[in-house]
């Protein structure tokens, strides 16, 4: 008989021991300090410090002692200005007022209260409570008309009411279904709309959080599992103010180089350097626009990052200067994983140099990825993200400009799919386990990748792209969406996800089109591309195995629709580009839910099935497969059909006919677009044009349409320095005519070099007689490039052609 030990008796094998879970709180109010720009609440077992960033912006860290640390992760800016803060103190709460808001404390037991100057309640907190394990959490009021945005990367709805998520940055291949609680971005940062005031609440904390909006019927809750409770509050009302003002707390994404908001094509992989230019003459054969070839894990040499495969990629520099030549620049994967060989350099440094994670014990912390077994740097220690950006000169050495960052969360073929809890991370000089770190791993290696390329481009933008990140990743990366799979349902629920990124401060995000892994059909990438072509980040991914996915991949007529509407996306370059300086300027994303627009609008309140490009621009995707008509949505006002013309009363459904070729499409009347000329590449400035199409303008005192076109270079940072212009167009009604002025400003430093300048009146609500000083004349010759204008009465376009002079100019036209 086999003698058993001790083992036999493991407290495991008898089941859970049962502890209630013991909460503390911070006690009663017993002082208030002050220390620099920060209130120190004392409480008898804890304390608080209350921040003010702005009028509209607070922190309120917790500290369950007496020490006060107010260190913030490196998603929040170093932030300055003073603000006015008047403080009083009650019988039974203390009060801060600044000139947007008041933020009560309870004495009993500091919690907080927000209230706006006219004493309606904004926010209310119950006291935050921690128990010994580490845990703390917190609930808040929730009213019966509650909704919720922001989160950054979730499955599901755009209202997040009744919804319960996990941030825990996961590299999920499994489908992305309602249940995933987490995936491969954590962006902490909760919106809460009730009656269409918003305000936000930020907890920045890089280990796991909670985020609660179904569990309890009138609460929801905030917690984290380790570290701090460190919760900036975000002031609305109105929910654009929410996230400009978090975007100034965490930070704007700089302009992106134009080439990198074009069609970008991908799959896992483009096995060699014949496939890769092949792939390239294709596209330029078929005139099919495209600025990107991504290369996947096979270019490497057995997946060791910074190499070649030497057999399959024998002349890197060669084919990236052939692809440049047609126009299209390379994009190489770059994984954190660096396999353990003792004959590989990348290896060798970071050992000797000291820059891979290691366990407390001392040893280096090695995980399995793509190239076997593998060390990870840490990103947390500012000398081995300089390492890990110079080591991108071997990129940078061959004309690469952008670097596509996966498996970051960090992803590892393990159980728990990551890094293990206890390796420890430098942090410079302030040690922590990964435990604590890790939703800001793939964040870290992210930002020392851009800051290497920037600075080894010489002024050129770089472009990374990543699949993980945390809150301020929009500074340096592009985010896409993961492993989603040829679904309808995940063509469906990238709108939803897409937006809330948006909401959450990331501008640039987009799904793999098509979908990566699974079969796509014709159908489906038609559809996909179509809505892509709207998304702010474009590219078309497929994993190894499946059937292919290029857009010429389903026959002719796929190809034609597809070569249509990628044609579209470039064609609204000028357009889009606005919008992403929009976004660097003031945070506003670039794919809007209408309820940004409309947070009054109850119909909007978790519609996610059609988008606002900007604020005009409304796309209505068509996501099931044998589907010719949809309904759409229209907010208030009239909305053209961007194909027929045809003018719609908003403020209701309309069903849309939308055979395979049609993506629904609408533009508000009285605004207006930028078009510019369809090229095959977005930095190609052969042939430059600005087409500014007015909708529905009337001949009638008091129409008036606006738009600032914002142009620089597209790829270098000189627009810091003021090298940019901008052209300010505006149409006014009068009586029995309608004018056009337009006029530059800022061009000392940079002015685009194009001879011509279009307007169009699309759906005037006059017939024009005339244009002031200008010909009338044949469409074909506005076409063949003279100065005049020529009425389409078929479709009722009004076309203008002027010669672009610097000093602007104005015409009158006459009905
Ligand atoms: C991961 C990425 C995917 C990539 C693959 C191979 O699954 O999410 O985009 O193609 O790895 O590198």
């Amino acid at each position: 008989m086999a003698l058993d030990g001790s083992a036999a008796i493991k407290p495991d094998k008898y089941g859970q021991v049962h502890e209630p879970a013991l909460w503390q709180h911070l006690g009663e109010f017993t002082a208030l300090e002050q220390e620099g720009n920060a209130y120190i609440c004392r409480g008898t077992k804890g304390s608080a410090a209350i921040v003010f960033l702005s009028d509209n912006v607070f922190r309120a860290k917790i500290f369950h002692g007496e020490q006060v640390d107010l260190t913030t992760t490196v998603a929040v800016l170093p932030q300055s200005g003073s603000v006015n803060v008047s403080v009083s103190e009650e019988a039974e709460r203390v009060v801060f007022r600044t000139m947007s808001i008041q933020v009560a404390m309870d004495k009993r037991d500091l919690s907080l209260a927000v209230e706006d100057l006219n004493g309606r309640l904004i926010m209310q907190q119950q006291p935050v409570a921690w128990n010994a394990r580490g845990e703390m959490h917190a609930l808040y009021a929730m009213p019966e008309d509650s909704h919720f945005y922001g989160l950054g990367e979730k499955t599901s709805f755009l209202d997040k009411r009744g919804e319960k998520y996990t941030n825990w940055n996961t590299d999920v291949y499994a489908p992305h279904v309602p249940e995933i609680e987490a995936l491969y971005e954590s962006i902490p940062l909760l919106i809460h709309m009730v009656d269409g005031r918003s305000y936000g609440l930020f907890l920045d904390n890089p280990g796991r959080s909670d985020f609660d909006m179904r569990s309890q019927e009138t609460l929801f809750k905030i917690g984290c599992s380790t570290g701090a409770y460190d919760l900036y509050f975000i002031h609305g009302p109105e929910l654009k103010d929410v996230v400009k003002r978090y975007t100034g707390l965490t930070g704007r994404m700089d302009l992106p180089p134009k080439w990198a908001i074009g069609y970008h094509q991908s799959r896992y992989s483009y096995m060699n350097q014949q496939e890769v230019l092949e792939l390239a003459r294709t596209f330029r054969a078929k005139q099919i626009p495209c600025d990107v070839i991504y290369l996947d894990i096979h270019y490497m040499d057995e997946y060791r990052v910074f190499t070649f495969d030497p057999v399959r990629f024998p002349d890197p520099e060669g084919m990236i200067e052939e692809l440049r030549g047609m126009g299209i620049r390379i994009v190489p994967i770059v994984d954190p994983g660096v396999k353990k060989d003792a004959k590989y350099a990348a290896y060798q440094e970071g050992v000797r140099e000291n820059h891979f994670v290691k366990k407390l014990e001392g040893d280096i912390f090695f995980g399995e990825v793509w190239p076997g077994t593998s060390a990870f740097p840490d990103f947390t220690e500012d000398r081995t993200a300089e390492w890990w950006g110079e080591k991108h000169k071997f990129y940078t050495d061959l004309g690469i400009q952008g670097i596509w960052n996966d498996m970051n969360e960090p992803a590892l073929f393990n159980e728990s799919k990551t890094m293990d809890l206890d390796a420890m991370h430098g942090n410079n000089g302030k040690p922590l386990t990964h435990e604590e770190l890790h939703n800001i791993y793939g964040m870290l290696m992210s930002k020392a990748t851009y800051e290497g390329l920037r600075e080894q481009l010489n002024g050129q933008r770089p472009f990374v792209l990543t699949r993980a990140g945390y809150a301020g990743i929009q500074r340096y990366a592009a985010v896409w969406t993961g492993d989603n799979r040829s679904f309808w349902e995940h063509m469906a629920l990238a709108m939803p996800m897409v937006m809330n990124m948006g909401l959450s401060g990331i501008p640039f995000a987009g799904p793999d089109i098509g979908g990566f892994a699974h079969d796509t059909s014709s159908e489906l990438l038609i559809r996909w591309t179509q809505m892509g072509a709207f998304f702010p980040y474009c590219r078309n991914h497929s994993a190894i195995g499946t059937v292919r996915q290029e857009p010429w991949s389903f026959g002719e007529k796929a190809e034609g629709i597809l070569r249509e509407y990628i044609g579209l996306r470039y064609r609204f370059m000028p357009h889009l580009y606005n919008l992403f300086h929009e976004a660097a300027v003031d945070g506003l994303p670039v794919l809007r839910p209408l309820l940004l627009e409309y947070p009054n609008d109850p119909n909007v309140v978790n519609l996610c099935d059609q988008f606002l490009i900007g604020n005009n621009l409304l796309i209505a995707p068509v996501y099931r497969p044998d589907t010719t008509h949809r309904a759409v949505y229209l907010p208030e006002g009239t909305w053209i059909d961007y194909w027929t013309g045809e003018a719609h009363e908003g403020g209701r459904h309309i069903l849309a006919n939308a055979p395979l070729a049609i993506m629904p499409m609408y533009v508000k009347a009285g605004t207006m677009l930028a078009e510019g000329v369809l090229k095959q590449s977005a930095d190609d400035a052969a042939e430059e044009k600005v087409t500014l199409h007015v909708y529905g303008a009337q001949a009638s005192e008091g129409f008036t349409a606006t738009y600032q076109l914002y142009e620089d270079d597209g790829v270098s940072f000189a627009y810091q320095a003021g090298a940019h212009s901008e052209l300010a167009v505006q149409v006014t009604g009068g009586s029995d005519s309608v004018a056009i002025r337009w006029s530059y400003s800022d061009t000392a430093g940079f002015r685009v070099n194009r001879e011509q300048l279009g307007f169009t009146l699309q759906q005037p609500g006059f017939v024009p007689q005339d244009v002031a000083g200008l010909t009338k004349m044949s469409l074909e010759s506005i076409e063949a490039g003279h100065e005049g204008w020529a009425w389409d009465d078929v479709k009722r376009v009004l076309h203008i052609q002027v010669v672009d002079r610097d000093e602007g100019g104005q015409l009158v036209i006459t009905v």
